[in-house]
């Protein structure tokens, strides 16, 4: 069931527990992250870059291809189809595609033009039933071309976007895109803290979920992290499987070239990371 991230968050934040957003590249990352969701009975927000709706050839494609498969598929759970750091002509473009839910990621611009921009485009999709995500301050290393230095965000600056009425906020605390780099000292949680104190219940997000310990997962959701973005570990549980798949010759053994069968390992795979990290989230049985 597509729906807005609004409400799901809204539920979680008071239930203590955060909802994944999973990155989608194709149709079988689409159909693994949402059949895991229904096999757990969890929200769940499907994350699409702007590289990744570049690469399926469009955001109006992927809006059909979810909304196609969500209703083929018999999925019950409600699902958010999400723009991750969206830029300004990306929000437009997925709102008219028929996403339910926005980024606008601002966080490169001063202040003062992220709060005019975010402002404007709270209203559109609000008027529309749309969710909205802002950012403040930056994540740092890269993703889908779109680098970060990792600034840690100013709390004043997370009020002031807060304020405008966005349903979710990201704000940089250390977190980074990809692997985490060997002596990362680990999330600021007295910087998470302080834009806590500020922003009352507005949901938070974790970016960068991959990598991150469970602990320090844990930590952040009593301090107010409502959703948290994986990407980079189904991709490297995809490509493991694969490569194993590839590496015992399976691919030439019958019909193992068959892109059902060689696509299958990884698919289970990435089922396999989605489930654990609903799991660590605790957005199972939430729906
Ligand atoms: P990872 O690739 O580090 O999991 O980050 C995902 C993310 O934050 C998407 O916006």
């Amino acid at each position: 069931m597509l729906v807005s991230a609004k409400d799901m968050l809204v539920k979680a934040k008071e239930g203590h527990y955060a909802v994944g957003q999973f990155n989608i590249n194709n149709l079988e990352w689409t159909k693994s992250v949402l059949l895991t969701a229904q096999e757990l009975n969890s929200p769940v927000i499907l994350g699409v870059s702007e590289g990744a709706g570049k690469y399926m050839t469009g955001f109006s494609t992927v809006a059909a291809m979810v909304r196609e498969m969500d209703k083929n598929l018999g999925i019950t759970v409600p699902v958010a189809l999400h723009l991750d750091h969206g830029t300004y002509d990306g929000c437009y473009k997925c709102i008219q595609a028929g996403f339910t839910s926005i980024m606008f990621d601002g966080s490169h611009y001063n202040i003062d033009e992220n709060v005019a921009k975010t402002s404007e485009l709270v209203n559109v999709s609000h008027q529309l039933g749309l969710s909205i995500e802002a950012e403040v301050g930056s994540i740092g290393g890269e993703e889908d071309g779109v680098v970060g230095m990792g600034e840690c965000a100013d709390p004043d600056e997370c009020k002031r976007i807060a304020d405008l009425g966005v349903d979710m906020l990201a704000a940089g605390i250390g977190n980074i895109h990809g692997k985490y780099p060997e002596g990362w000292p680990g999330l600021r949680f007295d910087v998470l803290d302080a834009i806590q104190q500020k922003t009352g219940v507005m949901p938070l997000v974790l970016h960068g979920g991959t990598g991150i310990p469970a602990d320090m997962i844990k930590k952040a959701i009593t301090l107010g992290v409502s959703k948290i973005n994986v990407n980079t570990e189904c991709q490297l549980s995809f490509a493991d499987a694969t490569r194993k798949y590839v590496e015992a010759g399976k691919d030439l053994e019958g019909k193992g070239f068959d892109p059902r069968k060689l696509l299958a390992p990884g698919a289970e795979a990435i089922k396999a990371t989605v489930k654990e990290k609903m799991e660590l989230f605790g957005s199972v049985g939430k729906a």
